[in-house]
């Protein structure tokens, strides 16, 4: 199946069931403008229908930035009909993205800030370049974070480093973001995609159910239902052809093919 063509998205696949996105708007830093939002929301549609993708990697084009936020020249229309809106909408691609049954993987080369930060954070792992900033600049502007940024960012960093860097609007550097849990990975720009097609491939190699399946039980850690969710993915794995193989495979001692059934 081939993907959709867009304005100010790119798609590279590859032999490993690993697709790269590249959000293209590098002469605004990849500002999410309706356009950009829209179609991103498409492509993760077409990633989730796809049955040769098993991983996304979402990154930005040029060396500058990742996503340097909302469009700003957009938001400065909002009233308080749109902006509520615009919020939600924006929500709501993002939710998509962290409750993908595949893993997401953002690769964050250069600025992250406002949406930028939020998109990174609803991915399901950041692997950072060196000269990744990210941030929260949002009360710079009068605002605060509407894309998930006020509520990814307590659980991802803890409470109090996020109301700092909510309430300061300060970004981080890319060491800073390492230590304090909110990227995997911090590697030279030169090594950082390849490195993340290697992660992804890796992934990419396990039984999609179980893959799947374990997104949705770690989206649900710190739920009261998420130790019985937890309990009922892992039954319903144990009656998938994936799991006779995975385990078959091990105790044959052969690699396991899995079929994603
Ligand atoms: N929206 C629209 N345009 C943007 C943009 C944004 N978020 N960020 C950068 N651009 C544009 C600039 O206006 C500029 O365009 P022109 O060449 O046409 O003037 C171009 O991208 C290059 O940017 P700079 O010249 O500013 O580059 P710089 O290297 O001097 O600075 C930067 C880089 C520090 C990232 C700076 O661009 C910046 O501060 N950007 C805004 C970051 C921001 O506040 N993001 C949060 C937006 S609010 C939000 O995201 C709300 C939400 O939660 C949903």
């Amino acid at each position: 199946m081939s993907l959709p063509v867009f304005e100010n998205i790119l798609f590279d696949t590859d032999e490993n069931g690993v697709a790269t996105l590249t959000i293209n708007r590098p002469d605004k830093l990849n500002a999410l403008n309706a356009k950009v939002l829209s179609e991103l929301s498409d492509a993760i549609e077409a990633v989730q229908a796809d049955d040769a993708i098993n991983v996304l990697i979402i990154t930005g084009a040029g060396e500058k930035a990742f996503v340097a936020g909302a469009d700003i020249k957009e938001l400065s229309t909002l009233n308080k009909q749109t902006g509520e809106k615009l919020a939600s909408v924006g929500q709501q691609i993002f939710e998509a993205i962290e409750t993908s049954s595949k893993p997401v993987i953002a690769l964050v080369n250069g600025y992250a800030l406002g949406g930028g930060a939020e998109l990174a954070m609803a991915c399901h792992l950041r692997i950072a370049t060196e000269n990744a900033m990210i941030g929260l600049p949002e009360v710079s502007l009068g605002l605060i974070p509407g894309y998930g940024g006020t509520q990814r960012l307590p659980a991802l960093v803890g409470k109090s480093k996020a109301m700092e860097m909510i309430l300061t609007g300060k970004p981080i550097d890319a060491e800073q973001a390492l230590r304090n849990g909110l990227v995997n990975y911090v590697l030279p720009a030169a090594e950082a995609l390849d490195y993340t097609k290697k992660l992804a491939a890796s992934i990419s190699k396990n039984g999609p159910l179980a893959v799947a399946a374990a997104i949705e039980a770690v989206n649900r850690a710190g739920n009261a239902n998420g130790f019985a969710c937890e309990a009922v993915l892992f039954g319903g794995l144990c009656e998938t052809e994936d799991f006779s193989e995975g385990t078959g495979a091990f105790l044959e001692k052969r690699k396991a093919e899995f079929k994603g059934r």
